[in-house]
């Protein structure tokens, strides 16, 4: 089946098997590795993208779903002048120790922030729950989307 997917502002239209996951689409068609496979069965968060700005574990959306929609990834953020402030939370905050959850983390952070631009501690824990992380015991990654809240939020 043909599908046409906008990512990260470009359009790509391809040929696809109709089981072909999301995040198979993003990472073998489109060369898009940020977005990670931690698990494959929706359960640790790291290959979450922006999917008409709702934030989705893309192992768990076939690229069949996504046709027609807008997905961002990790590479989707930030641009030539920067990093997003989410990002650059990470960056101050040291939200990040192997690295291997950050991508998920920081779609699922933005994401957060677009809806609730000034969350509590308790808020980021709960908007987080979905996603894991086996190295940082979380309470900088918390500090880095407290930081990304203060400085420009879901931008
Ligand atoms: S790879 Fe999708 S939730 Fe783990
Ligand atoms: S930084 Fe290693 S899994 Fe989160």
């Amino acid at each position: 089946m043909r599908v046409e997917i906008t990512v990260n502002g470009r359009p790509h239209e391809r040929e696809v098997e109709p089981r072909l996951l999301l995040v198979h689409f993003l990472r073998d068609l489109l060369s898009l590795t940020g977005t990670h496979v931690g698990c494959d069965t929706t359960s640790c968060g790291a290959c979450t993208v922006l999917l008409d700005g709702v934030a989705v574990k893309s192992c768990t959306v076939l690229a069949a779903q996504a046709d027609g929609c807008e997905v961002t990834t990790v590479e989707g953020l930030g641009g030539p002048d920067g990093l997003s402030p989410v990002q650059e939370g990470f960056r101050q905050c040291h939200g990040l120790q192997c690295g291997y959850c950050t991508p998920g983390m920081v779609m699922a952070a933005t994401a957060l922030l677009a809806e609730r631009p000034d969350p509590s501690e308790q808020e980021i824990r709960d908007g987080l729950k979905g996603n894991m992380c086996r190295c940082t015991g979380y309470q900088m990654i918390v500090e880095s989307v407290q930081w990304a809240a203060a400085n420009g939020g879901a931008r």
